[in-house]
């Protein structure tokens, strides 16, 4: 770990000046090295006056300081705002209690530098990348998914991602930061003691409210009870909610998401596709993902006899001339609804999950009757994948084609792919302080403090 000496030095006689001035300009040209950040134990409390090393007592010098880099933060006010971190597989959102728009979104990856200690030009320099530098330099990176199939994978790689978090997209110091964390559906009391622990052990924040991310969703649209169908990126989950309790065992998810059309539609466009002049197999899914979600879209009527012929052939539905990175250009025909037909028909990929409006009325049949009513009228698409056009007819066909009689309605908000921020920036303070953890109880009860 390096860093280079600031070209403008007038605060050279004041070395906590200094200090921060060289930690700006360090962060600034190498992203932050998360090593140095979450490589050591602890975020300390801030202390007003810095006068000596919160870590070792000592009087602070320029030697000491260029060695510290780890406490980098202190020249930042106090922060009251409540932050908000929404990690989902693909991207993670961040954002402040009360603002419309998050501050940040960028790719739940991380990065590990695995080159020798030898630099080249244009080779990253520093261990851990996140987010888009993550890809950026996936040749040179060896890279870790920190969420799979609904579990925290990678907390190692994790804590980097929210070390990034806090100075990237907050541009503070965590302990500043009461925090609103998202946690996934399917997560268990062990991930969660975790995350609490993590929370206050690692980054010290002064309270915490951890929450489902189908909960914050339900809670974007003002509702305590209904049924959020979260389609994401390689799961798709149908989550029963009553009075803002998701109820576990009922919980529908199936191993089923985005990637696998993505993946589909690269399989079914393999005979226009020169396989050899792609950079790497990631230029290749991206490319294929971004197809996907520009192109294509899902039919009314399931089988294809039934397809009215012109979808095919009408010029509006027929896409030429697409051109790809490696120099190909494409057509897309039949792909662009065949793709993401694997949600309703998963046989097509040999996949051996439910179709997706058979697994929301799984997940209803469940249920008392005058439950069962709710959970019909409020139906909530949530999630990427919920985003295809055509999809919300295509789930009111088919559950009406078993269900004529059910009074249904399906709820899709615009931004229903951002809907669990949306629930989580909507808590007010006052009622973040009635519902959150704070340090003081987390400190006299332990991980399982939410339990109480
Ligand atoms: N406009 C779109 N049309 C179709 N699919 C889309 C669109 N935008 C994003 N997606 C897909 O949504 C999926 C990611 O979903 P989402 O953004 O909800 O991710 P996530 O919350 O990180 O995933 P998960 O909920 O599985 O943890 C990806 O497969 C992506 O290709
Ligand atoms: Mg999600």
């Amino acid at each position: 770990m390096y860093f280079e000496k600031p070209s403008n030095d007038k605060s050279r006689s004041n070395p906590m000046q200094r200090y921060n001035n060289l930690i700006s300009e360090w962060v600034e040209k190498h992203r932050w090295d998360l090593q140095v950040m979450s490589g050591r134990n602890q975020f300390p409390p801030r202390q007003t006056k810095l006068q000596n090393c919160p870590k070792c007592g000592k009087k602070f010098t320029e030697n000491h300081i260029q060695q510290c880099l780890y406490y980098t933060t202190y020249q930042e006010p106090l922060h009251k705002q409540i932050a908000v971190i929404i990690n989902g597989s693909s991207f993670s959102v961040n954002g402040f209690v009360g603002e419309n728009d998050f501050r940040s979104i960028f790719p739940t990856l991380v990065g590990q530098r695995t080159e020798s200690p030898i630099i080249l030009e244009g080779e990253p320099t520093i261990e851990w990348y996140v987010g888009a530098d993550a890809n950026n330099f996936r040749g040179s990176l060896q890279q870790h998914k920190l969420i799979e199939n609904g579990q925290i994978t990678n907390w190692v790689a994790l804590e980097k991602l929210w070390a990034f978090t806090f100075h990237q997209s907050f541009k503070g110091y965590p302990p500043d930061y009461p925090v609103i964390l998202s946690e996934l559906d399917t997560s268990n009391k062990k991930t969660r003691e975790k995350m609490i622990q993590t929370m206050f052990e690692i980054f010290n924040v002064p309270a915490l409210y951890i929450e489902r991310q189908a909960v914050l969703a339900l809670k974007a649209l003002g509702k305590e009870t209904g049924l959020i169908v979260d389609l994401g990126k390689d799961q798709c989950r149908i989550v029963p909610i009553i009075k803002g309790r998701i109820i576990e065992e009922n919980l529908g998810v199936m191993n089923l998401g985005g990637d696998d059309v993505t993946n589909y539609l690269q399989s079914l466009l393999i005979p226009q596709i020169n396989k050899e002049f792609w950079s790497d197999s990631y230029q290749l899914y991206s490319t294929m993902n971004d197809i996907k979600k520009k192109y294509c879209f899902i039919v009314q009527q399931p089988k294809e006899e039934n397809l009215d012929p012109s979808i095919m052939n009408s010029p509006l539905k027929r896409v030429e001339n697409i051109f790809l990175p490696n120099g190909d250009s494409i057509a897309l025909f039949d792909e662009r609804f065949l793709a993401p037909e694997v949600l309703f028909q998963p046989d097509l990929i040999e996949c051996s999950e439910p179709p997706l409006h058979k697994m929301i009325l799984y997940t209803i049949d469940h249920f008392e009757e005058d439950i069962k009513s709710i959970f019909y009228r409020n139906i909530i698409l949530s999630g990427g994948s919920s985003l295809f056009p055509g999809l919300i007819e295509r789930i009111q066909f088919e559950l009406t084609s078993l269900y004529p009689n059910e009074h249904l309605k399906i709820v899709a908000e615009p931004d229903r792919r951002f809907l669990a921020w949306r629930g989580a920036s909507k808590i007010t303070p006052q009622l973040f302080k009635s519902i959150c953890i704070q340090k003081s109880e987390y400190l006299n009860n332990g991980p399982r403090v939410y339990d109480l």
